[in-house]
């Protein structure tokens, strides 16, 4: 693929540094960011110091180990923050491209240590930091992640909880909020709600921040499904822009059907420009909207063909394709990279609705969508199968989404 300078995934060399007391969502937001850069061809990498931690002390660790006087605790705290640091550092020399140290890195004295250490490496420095004084937000975030965390396992729900609001408390003594005029922060107030920036520049810096202001916490489906059966589905045609079948009709009728069971408030419906994907939600009784970014893959010249007919024709062009589905780019078409990256914006706008979604789409877009939401690199989808009259339904967990598949038809 041809550089595109210096904002190329291949160009860039970021280190996010995530500050905040402990049940503040960074693991979370380091989580997303991972996802997100992923999905759009970055090399990122989250680094956490609690799974060092874990590997290499064990679990069980109560509150007194993270007392800030327990000099025995802090000191093997210190040396899990170095490990993690260094084997950043080193990831990023091979070649990395953003990576994410995810620590509570509560005090200006670490985080100077962070900063002077990854800047002596060439490395740009971005910290998010995330506030959060809701006590709902933080009791939830601790019920759900912590109480299924290796620390707590095996222990009664309400003492892992009082022990997790002691390991808070010992931090809270020592947390020095971020203020370093020097250096380039984020700081995310109650998920959200406000979002500081200082010192913040640059395309990709600036593209995070956008993302992250579109994020939140309301839980809600998004249901994934290609269009009824079309004229082109019959005769195994790619491309085009043929009407339903009257399959394909009764699939609209089924799907019209699976809404009005399921969505406990009207949803918000996407569709493609093409025929078939606005012809599927006729029968929703809700208004839809098209979006050009959900098109099925442009196949170019090979546009309404069969694969027997691509294979035939131009073997050279089939070959190429089979040998590298992410990056071939059909001949005045596009390449899965190139939908992936189109799609970037629907991306955003599906994190930050509230109300349930629903994306009436096709084959190939479905795969890059579902890519980012569970988490896969695009490689491992370009095959997945995506059947028609299928739903598939998509509902955040704590830090996962999880997938169930509604066979209609
Ligand atoms: O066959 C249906 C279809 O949506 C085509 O229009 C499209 O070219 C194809 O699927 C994408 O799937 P693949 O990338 O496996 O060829």
């Amino acid at each position: 693929m041809e550089s595109m300078g210096p904002l190329s995934p291949d160009t860039v060399r970021l280190v996010i540094v995530l500050v905040g007391l402990p049940a503040r969502g960074k693991t979370y937001i380091g989580r997303k960011i991972r996802r997100f850069l992923t999905w759009l061809g970055y090399r990122a990498r989250s680094f956490n110091i609690g799974d060092y931690r874990r590997q290499r002390l064990g679990y069980h660790h109560r509150h007194d180990f993270f007392d800030p006087n327990n000099v025995a605790g802090a000191r093997a705290r210190q040396e899990m923050a170095t490990a993690a640091l260094d084997d950043l550092i080193e990831w990023m020399k091979d070649g990395g491209g953003v990576g994410i140290y995810d620590a509570t890195n509560t005090t200006v004295e670490r985080r100077r240590h962070v900063f002077e250490r990854c800047t002596a490496a060439g490395l740009q420095v971005v910290f998010i930091e995330s506030v959060c004084e809701d006590p709902a937000i933080i009791e939830a975030n601790i019920r759900e992640t912590k109480l299924s965390s290796p620390d707590y396992v095996g222990m009664d729900p309400d003492e892992a909880v009082a022990d997790f609001r002691a390991r808070i408390e010992h931090y809270t003594r020592v947390y020095e909020p971020i203020q370093e005029e020097e250096c380039s922060y984020i700081r995310l107030i109650d998920v959200g709600r406000v979002i500081v920036m200082h010192r913040i520049q640059g395309y990709l810096p600036g593209k995070l921040v956008f993302y992250l202001m579109n994020l939140h916490l309301v839980r809600r489906p998004i249901w994934l499904t290609r269009h009824g059966e079309s004229e082109f589905n019959v005769v195994g045609r790619i491309g085009g822009d043929t009407g339903l079948t009257a399959q394909g009709e009764k699939y609209a009728q089924a799907l019209a059907e699976f809404v009005r069971d399921h969505a406990d408030q009207p949803p918000v419906v996407w569709t493609s420009t093409l025929r078939r994907t606005i012809e599927t939600t006729a029968q929703l009784g809700v208004p839809s909207l098209q979006w050009r970014a959900l098109d099925e893959i442009d196949a170019g010249i090979c546009d309404g063909m069969t694969y027997a007919e691509i294979a035939e024709q131009m073997p050279d062009e089939y070959r190429a394709r089979s040998a590298d589905k992410l990056h071939y780019r059909y001949p005045r078409g596009e390449s899965y990279q190139d939908v992936i990256a189109r799609l970037e914006p629907v991306i955003i706008e599906l994190e930050r609705q509230r109300s349930p979604v629903l994306v009436v789409a096709h084959q190939a877009v479905l795969r890059a969508l579902y890519a980012y939401f569970m988490d896969k690199e695009p490689e491992q989808c370009l095959r997945m199968a995506v059947p028609l009259g299928t739903v598939v339904e998509l509902r955040p967990g704590p830090y996962a989404f999880h997938e169930r598949r509604f066979a209609l038809m």
